[in-house]
């Protein structure tokens, strides 16, 4: 397997390729579906896609223990610089060269205000080419936008999309997404972990396999896609 990629509620998410171990918006003290504590998990690089306390999670405490190299745009990226982490900023449009694979930052419609208040500066998603060539989609939270398509147009193998609604696409618009993207897998996120953010994931993926070529697969918490 080239990629594996475990959901651990919420829009945390852990990718393994290539021998590393990379955590995505590393949210797990205060996250009702997480299955495993901050101080149980490994990494060797953290990706934050905007400031928001759910997706900024234990990246400070998880960096500090595993010395991981914290990912994320620029502004979050000297937020946490200053904090004495190891970080690498980069901007959405842009794409970086890591021991993992190749990494850019894609436009996401959302918010960034850091915990304390601070300027986040423009929400992400993340486009990830491995090193074996997998392209992989983690939108994590955004609204529907158009130029879905033009990330489409890579070649998708893999898009996690988040369906919760309320603070992100739920599910009508996460279908148009999936149009749009037409990833060969897909696997939902953002949703359930607050009563806010309900929904039924596998009427979903119902849908979503009735109208496109994707396969859903819904995952337990904890639980992991090989691709
Ligand atoms: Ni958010
Ligand atoms: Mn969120």
């Amino acid at each position: 397997m080239a990629i594996t990629l475990t959901w651990y509620g919420h829009a945390t998410i852990g990718l393994e390729t290539g021998g590393y171990r990379i955590l995505v918006d590393p949210f797990f003290s205060g996250n009702p579906a997480a299955t495993v504590k901050p101080g149980d998990v490994r990494a060797d690089f953290i990706l934050v896609s905007h400031g928001h306390g759910d997706h900024i999670g234990d990246t400070e405490a998880i960096a500090r223990r595993t010395g991981a190299l914290v990912i994320s745009n620029f502004e979050i990226a000297t937020w946490l610089g200053r904090k004495g982490l190891k970080t690498h900023g980069q901007h959405l449009g842009g794409g970086y060269r890591y021991p993992f694979g190749y990494l850019k930052l894609t436009f996401a419609i959302h918010g960034s205000a850091l915990p304390d208040g601070s300027y986040g500066g423009n929400p992400a998603g993340f486009l990830l080419i491995t090193t074996t060539g997998e392209k992989v989609y983690l939108a994590q939270d955004t609204g529907l936008f158009g130029d879905m398509k033009l990330i489409g147009d890579e070649g998708l193998d893999l898009a996690a999309l988040p369906i919760g609604d309320n603070f992100t696409m739920g599910p009508d618009d996460a279908l148009r997404a999936v149009e749009l993207l037409r990833p060969k897998h897909v696997i939902p996120i953002h949703y359930n972990t607050f009563e806010m953010i309900q929904q039924d994931a596998h009427a979903w993926a119902e849908r979503v396999e009735k109208a496109t070529s994707a396969r859903v697969h819904v995952l337990k918490p904890g639980e992991s896609f090989q691709l």
